[in-house]
């Protein structure tokens, strides 16, 4: 019973990702028309020109709100050379960290920074008497004010700072840095989106959007200059500007939300936002899967007479879990009977009971995977590039990053069918999805590059 209702819960047949697609199209003008004319926020970036391919030198790159936390230094070879080098380093943002203040997160950030910068070689470094330069890689929503200034406009996924609400991030991890004795200039402010559409760009020239799957869910593209009424700034040179859209907090009636969404959802850090985020993305996917299986268990003793208390936790199967059991290929599911005895205390479980949970976790990416599908599809029609007549000979490359994409075979795989399914044969023969590997750091690096303040010098 309840798996057959969640299962008509969850449909989400072609006429309903098109309803979805065309809300989409729509809170994306509304959203470019005004500032909070829609759940869509549509941030301006103030990037105007993408790279070009003859960036130089050595650039720092910082990038928090994914799973980890990264520095990376970037050696830039210019016009033909391409990325000379790349080193980084990578932690995991201690959980208290996530929920306390902003000065013990960018003191934190800044003194990993530090450490790496220690460590710059011979072969590799800035020349002496220079300051150095960072790309700063901000995967939270925030109003900008300039290339290398914006302010928080809210926390999203696991991050909660009351007191860096509003605040200039930038101005913030300056300060940070010149705590620790380190004489260091941020240039760029990016999202993880627009890092990885720079990237993307720098290297693939068809790339036309960016879009991440991991812990949480977004999208940016190019957009003409013109397009945007609310941007009162001078028209670039390029006409072109890039548009950070928070896609994670569209809502629109046609998502096929259920009880588990909504009650995920009231008891999370941010109740009433990300709702689209909260149905696609990784931080979500596993908790979604546990409520459901919570209720099973509860109400029809799907696991026998007692019901194990780690299966009342919220977030106690994580993604990586539940796409480890989905693709289970062993005939008697044991990597699923594992799965539910570690991360959730189930044992002894028989092939049936594994089975329809499988069959759960296929639900559930299924729908997250196909409505992200058509979130780009969304896009597609808000660029015009769902009409054979203009994209006829065209190739444009959707440059995709992300745990979840990454790792999450079968949710890549249902993503890539659906956009398929969604725009026609055609169409998508002028279309691809590619993975762009760490294009955020670079893009970060290239920005920074970019808007050097060394650059006529
Ligand atoms: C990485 C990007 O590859 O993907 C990050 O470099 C981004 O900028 C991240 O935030 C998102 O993935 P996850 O799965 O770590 O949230
Ligand atoms: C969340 C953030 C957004 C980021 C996305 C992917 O939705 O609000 O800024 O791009 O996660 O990391």
């Amino acid at each position: 019973e309840i798996l057959k209702e969640l299962e008509e819960k969850c449909a989400t047949p072609p006429w309903k990702l098109n309803l979805i697609a065309d809300a989409m199209n729509v809170e994306m003008h509304a959203g470019l028309a005004s500032e909070g004319g829609s759940k869509l926020k549509m941030l301006i970036t103030y990037v105007d020109k993408l790279p070009t391919g003859n960036e130089e030198g050595l650039y720092y790159a910082l990038d928090l709100g994914g799973t980890n936390f990264r520095v990376l230094r970037v050696q830039l070879g210019g016009k033909d050379v391409g990325v000379l080098s790349r080193e980084f380093t990578e932690v995991s943002v201690p959980p208290n960290l996530m929920i306390g203040t902003s000065v013990a997160l960018f003191d934190y950030i800044a003194a990993e920074l530090a450490k790496f910068v220690a460590q710059e070689n011979q072969e590799f470094q800035v020349p002496p008497g220079r300051q150095r330069e960072l790309g700063f890689t901000f995967s939270f929503p925030v109003s900008q004010t300039s290339i290398a200034s914006g302010n928080l406009i809210k926390w999203t996924k696991g991050f909660n700072i009351d007191d860096a609400v509003g605040r200039d991030v930038v101005v913030e991890l300056t300060k940070a840095i010149q705590r620790q004795g380190l004489d260091m200039r941020v240039a760029a402010l990016v999202n993880d989106t627009v890092g990885t559409l720079a990237g993307g760009r720098h290297a693939n020239s068809n790339v036309i959007a960016a879009i991440i799957l991991g812990t949480g869910t977004n999208a940016a593209y190019v957009e003409r200059a013109q397009a945007i009424p609310k941007w009162h700034g001078p028209l670039p040179d390029s006409g072109e500007m890039v548009i950070n859209m928070e896609w994670g907090n569209f809502r629109s009636s046609h998502l096929p939300l259920t009880e588990y969404d909504y009650a995920l959802d009231a008891e999370s850090l941010n109740p009433g936002d990300q709702i689209f985020e909260k149905m696609t993305s990784g931080m979500y996917l596993g908790e979604i899967v546990r409520r459901v299986l919570c209720k099973m268990a509860e109400e029809a003793f799907f696991f026998g007479d007692n019901i194990p208390l780690k299966l009342k936790v919220p977030f106690m199967l994580r993604t990586p879990d539940m796409s480890a059991m989905h693709h289970d290929s062993s005939a008697d599911l044991n990597v699923v009977g594992r799965k539910l005895k570690y991360s959730l205390g189930i044992s002894d479980t028989s092939l049936e009971v594994r089975k329809v949970v499988v069959e759960i976790c296929n639900i559930i990416a299924t729908r997250g995977a196909r409505i992200a599908a058509a979130g780009i599809l969304g896009i597609l029609k808000k660029l015009g590039k769902d009409s054979i007549s203009e994209v006829e000979g065209q190739k444009n490359v959707i440059a995709m990053d992300g745990g979840l994409f990454e790792h999450y075979t079968e949710y890549r795989k249902y993503l890539a069918n659906t956009l398929k399914e969604l725009v026609g044969e055609d169409i998508s023969e002028s279309i691809s999805i590619e993975h762009s590997n760490d294009g955020s750091g670079i893009g970060a690096a290239l920005l920074a590059a970019s808007h050097s303040q060394f650059l006529d010098g």
